[in-house]
């Protein structure tokens, strides 16, 4: 994870400490890392869903990497906000990333589900951990951040295990 926090830094007249700037941007390169990998496991999800609900289920996964691909742009744009260099390639992404990798037998509609709420769910507990990271550093700014894309994440998480829900009878 060492190049998720070893970036090039930049003068700004942004007034909160250097340290608190230095520690958020690493904060939030590893979520710009875990964040832009969900949006391409989403896609691969878009792309290669299928069976019966394929059409309804591509439309959703594409609405729901729409929203994670702006939130890569919050999170990105609040790391050079802050004086920071935002890590954003897919390369980058790839090599800081700590969701497992998008599974290659995922063929039926569910299984593309399962998938994708394993991987939310995964995103949404940390996002809700770093709310409280960034309000504990004196940074609200990017706590309100988190709060935010925490919440779309819970919505999404939502979307995708109404249909588990639905097909196990409960
Ligand atoms: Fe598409």
């Amino acid at each position: 994870m060492a190049t998720a926090t070893a970036t090039r830094k930049f003068a700004t007249r942004n007034d909160l400490a250097s340290d608190v700037r230095e520690s958020m941007v690493g904060l939030l390169n590893q979520h710009l890392a875990d964040t832009f990998d969900l949006g391409s496991q989403i896609k691969q999800a878009h792309w290669n869903v299928k069976g019966p609900q394929f059409y309804q289920l591509h439309t959703l996964f594409d609405s729901l990497a729409d929203s994670v691909e702006d939130y890569v742009d919050l999170i990105a744009e609040r790391a050079t906000a802050l004086g920071g260099t935002a890590m954003g390639t897919a390369r980058m992404a790839a090599s800081n990333s700590r969701l497992p990798e998008y599974p290659l037998d995922a063929v039926s509609g569910m299984q593309h589900v399962a998938a994708l709420v394993e991987r939310f769910a995964n995103l949404a507990k940390t996002t809700r951990a770093a709310i409280e990271t960034a309000a504990s550093a004196g940074d609200t700014s990017t706590s309100d951040l988190f709060t935010e894309v925490s919440r779309g994440l819970d919505k999404h998480l939502w979307f995708l295990e109404s249909h588990l829900a639905a097909e196990a009878g409960k």
